[in-house]
């Protein structure tokens, strides 16, 4: 219970009184609230008067929701204390009651509003949400009475501006209204009519269509300042606004909508930074504050457009202020999401970027004119703005400007071939055409690629528009609407997967989490491994498609919760092992393995018998894929140690691939990677192996590995009390020695040396930020390498051969043979030197056919000719005419290509 004393008609603590007075004293010092005084004042309140944590706002790409949907909360990173699923080892299982600002994205999924952006004052694609939580702690009174505290001794709003919403209830769900926080407002002195209910809709919060969720409480601010706002809560003016919500998570929706209960009691309150600010800053309008002016005064400064004005709708004469409004925002959440690691690229989130960042180029050029490559020279000034609330804006500066520019790069191109796309439709149709209007079909048509590019349809409707064509506005919207469910779900595997649910009902159970750790149990002596075979569990979860069952059979792809497992669950990169989990009477084949909170579920088809709830299994894996992908994923360690010494010591991995014979490795530097960089990273690779350096693994406490120097965690992990860390190596760096340590959960070989021989074979940017190594290992080395040696065999027959006419044919199939290893996989130091050497040989040896294609037609014609001295005619007249053109042809090509 708060500790409280009598203040003015309400209840205050006294630490919030000192703290008051002080923040106060402090305030009466500054000129206004600036936006970093409204944070920090926040924060600061719910640590200093009420014991939070402050904890750091999560990454914008929760890692633990399959990459689908940006973080849209502040909620988002704590939802296993929601869902009761939380790693009791994990710190954020201790989290009683913690404070943040958090960074929030709506683009895509339940809360969407990039189409709304720029038309309205207050609505954003990325925005910070300042929020309070109780977990299993303190409830509905002490939130609304420190909700209180803050807006009106804090921040110093009067509750004359002031409106209080609460749930009404909902008969179809038998839920009564929320009349205990009403009568918590009143009692804290808040006037009836300031008090308002409201229906599911506005006063019901869920993140999704399953999930924690519970009744809210909200607080909307009246701009109007006559008190004539009452009839404007709720309905989307911008006159009166919602600028806290405090929801009281107390249930879990299921699959079928039913509410259950949650185990624990909890709040969640989220408040609008930007809509703060607004108020704070006197306006009604989120834009016309210190976190978005100096965006718009660096625009109109790069292209001398008027400033803005604040306009909207049929005001907003040119859509300018839109166009201010929308790149503003846009630099924002691409900035942020940059930071966090996300690059525009085809697929997933990264699509969605792409999208955002084209609508801000759109924008940027085509109404506020400027050039390309100036939307980049904002970066700086969002960084200035935000980069002391988000330190990752500011280590990666630079990567964010390099990748805006080169982004911008590529929309200026993709709008250049559009163009030609169109024009080639115009005249293409232009027969069939009575009108100038694009119709569904030629939409569709033009926007998957059938004029030469796929024309985006935000760009189409700015060549249609431009080119005086008219086009379906309602098909339009629908097949925008299409394009962005087409995004959302790319991502999503078609697999079965433990739900949310499911996982609860697991632990209601008393399941307890599956114990793997048996996956790390092999030994090896000289390079002779030996792992766990035939290893005993018992079956405590079966599950088909149609969620768990107490028996699976043949012919349904099916999964199995063990108690004990041997097999390694995707993870790290590394792919999961395969095997077989065995009864007496029952074999199920192991595909793939995948850990879901804790449980591990081994996915497969049972290939005979049937597997029952509750029976004995034996687990084999299969040894040799398991040891394949040991060696590769031991190699993406060398790798990356091997580029952070030859290329970039602040290279950053970025994803891997690793599987039993071969694996991918994505990195990010901006340093170019040139073939000499290649061969010498692969030189200290192999060298490391030569030398059978050890291979560590540790498990120690977090907080001992996050302090080690050369450790760089992920940003938005929530790491388990304690950690594996690979090591690799002496401890001594020398320059030609290399060394590794990273926090890693995979398989690894125990000496270097197991790795077998190791070739990069080829490298390519995987988006304009990412580049990609493919590299292998073991004996897939040992074979792309015969095949490279092939190649530089036949290689060297060519060139000693090249002044010996009478070897022609020979080196001819020999040019045949290695232009048709081109495909092959070999080493790629071997591939550039091979293929660049061929190509000026292999024209050579094209010419020097035709020359004797052309002497052997030329002695046809003379034999001829003497034929027909004599009066007699050997050739008919077409082998005669094809003679002729194998000469003509000889002379054009020595002509033109100075071979000779
Ligand atoms: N989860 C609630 C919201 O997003 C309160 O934080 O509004």
């Amino acid at each position: 219970m708060l500790s409280q004393s009598n203040s003015g008609g309400r209840t205050i603590c006294q630490r919030c009184l000192r703290y008051i007075r002080s923040t106060q004293r402090y305030i009466s010092h500054q000129e206004t609230w600036t936006s970093t005084k409204i944070r920090k004042a926040f924060v600061d309140y719910f640590k200093e008067t009420h014991d939070h944590q402050i904890i750091p706002s999560s990454s914008i790409i929760p890692v633990k929701d399959g990459g689908t949907y940006f973080t849209n909360a502040g909620m988002n990173q704590f939802k296993p204390i929601f869902l009761e699923t939380v790693d009791p080892h994990s710190k954020m299982a201790g989290y009683k009651r913690v404070t943040n600002h958090q960074k929030c994205i709506r683009v895509g999924g339940k809360h969407n509003d990039l189409e709304t952006v720029g038309k309205d004052l207050y609505h954003h694609t990325f925005f910070e949400m300042l929020g309070s939580w109780s977990f299993g702690d303190y409830f509905k009174e002490e939130a609304c009475t420190m909700a209180m505290e803050l807006l009106t001794k804090v921040y110093g709003l009067p509750v004359s501006r002031l409106y209080f919403t609460y749930f009404n209830g909902d008969a179809k769900l038998g839920l009564q209204p929320d009349l205990e926080t009403k009568n918590i407002w009143q009692s804290l002195g808040i006037p009836q009519k300031r008090i308002l209910p409201f229906y599911m809709e506005d006063n019901f919060w869920d993140m999704g269509k399953t999930g924690p969720c519970g009744p809210c409480t909200e607080i909307h601010y009246d701009h109007t300042g006559d008190g004539t706002g009452v009839h404007l809560v709720n309905r989307g003016s911008p006159r009166v606004v919602e600028i806290w919500n405090l929801v009281f998570m107390q249930y879990n929706r299921q699959e079928d909508s039913t509410l259950s209960n949650l185990c624990r009691q909890h709040v969640d309150t989220g408040m609008g930074l930007e809509r703060m600010t607004a108020v704070l800053q006197n306006t009604e309008s989120n834009y016309n504050t210190d976190l978005f002016s100096p965006i718009f005064e660096a625009i109109s400064k790069e292209t001398k457009m008027r400033p803005y004005k604040g306009l909207v709708g049929e005001d907003d004469t040119g859509g300018v202020d839109t166009a201010y409004r929308i790149v503003a925002d846009h630099i924002r959440m691409s900035s942020i999401s940059i930071a966090d690691n996300l690059v525009p690229n085809r697929a997933g989130l990264g699509l969605t970027l792409r999208i955002v960042m084209s609508q801000c180029f759109q924008q940027a050029y085509k109404v506020l004119g400027m050039s390309q490559g100036s939307v980049s020279g904002l970066v700086d000034v969002v960084v200035d703005s935000l980069g002391d609330a988000y330190p990752e804006l500011q280590k990666n500066n630079s990567k964010i400007r390099n990748i805006t520019k080169e982004t911008e790069k590529w929309y200026t191109s993709l709008v250049s071939s559009s163009e030609t796309a169109f024009s080639r439709f115009v005249k293409r149709t232009a027969s069939k055409r009575e009108h100038k209007h694009i119709s569904v079909e030629d939409m569709m048509n033009l926007h998957k690629g059938k004029y030469g590019s796929k024309v985006p349809l935000n760009i189409m409707q700015d060549i249609a528009l431009k080119e005086g064509y008219s086009m379906e506005d309602v098909a339009f919207q629908e097949a925008r609407i299409q394009e962005q469910h087409l995004v959302e779900n790319t991502e999503i595997k078609n697999k079965l997967k433990l739900d949310k649910n499911m996982i609860v009902s697991l632990q209601q159970r008393g399941v307890p989490w599956t114990d793997d750790s048996f996956k790390y149990n092999y030994t090896s002596v000289e390079g002779k491994y030996e792992f766990l075979d035939d290893f005993n569990g018992i079956v405590l979860g079966l599950v088909d498609s149609r969620g768990f069952v107490d028996k699976i059979g043949p012919d349904v792809q099916s999964g199995i919760i063990v108690d004990k497992s041997i097999f390694y669950s995707e993870g790290g990169g590394q792919a999961a092992d395969i095997g077989y989990i065995k009864t007496e009477l029952g074999s199920f084949r192991v595909e793939d393995v995948q850990t879901f909170d804790g449980y591990v579920l081994h996915l497969g088809n049972v290939e005979s018998g049937n597997l029952e709830m509750g029976e004995t299994v034996s687990q084999v894996i299969d040894q040799e894929h398991r040891l394949g992908c040991m060696r590769n994923h031991t190699a993406t360690h060398l790798l990356l140690a091997g580029i952070r010494k030859i290329l970039d010591t602040n290279t950053e991995q970025a994803g891997s691939s690793i599987h039993k014979d071969s694996f991918s490795f994505d990195f990010t530097s901006h340093r170019k990677l040139e073939a000499d960089h290649v061969s010498q990273i692969e030189d200290l690779v192999k060298a490391s192996i030569q030398k059978n350096d050890p291979v560590k693994r540790e498990r120690i406490p977090r907080d001992v590995a996050l302090e080690m120097e050369a450790i760089v965690p992920l940003r938005d992990e929530i790491y388990p009390s304690h950690v594996y860390v690979l090591s690799i190596g002496n401890s001594v760096c020398t320059d030609d020695n290399l060394m590794s340590k990273e926090l890693c959960g995979g398989t690894h070989v125990s000496k270097t040396g197991d790795i077998g021989d190791f070739y990069i074979t080829s490298v390519i940017r995987a988006n304009q930020a990412t580049k990609r190594i493919y590299a292998v290992t073991g004996q897939s080395a040992e074979q792309v390498l015969k095949t490279g040696e092939r190649a530089q065999e036949l290689l060297q027959k060519i060139k000693s051969g090249i002044n010996d006419r009478d070897k022609l044919d020979d080196l001819l199939e020999c040019v045949e043979e290695l232009n048709s290893m081109f495909g092959l996989v070999m080493p790629k130091t071997m591939r550039d030197q091979v293929y660049s050497e061929l190509s000026p040989l292999s024209n050579r040896l094209s010419g020097m056919e035709s020359e004797r294609l052309a002497a052997n037609a030329q002695q046809v014609i003379n034999k001829e000719m003497q034929a027909q001295k004599n009066g007699s005619f050997v050739l008919c007249r077409s082998d005669l005419k094809k003679s002729k053109q194998v000469i003509k042809l000889f002379v054009i090509s020595v002509k033109k290509s100075n071979i000779f």
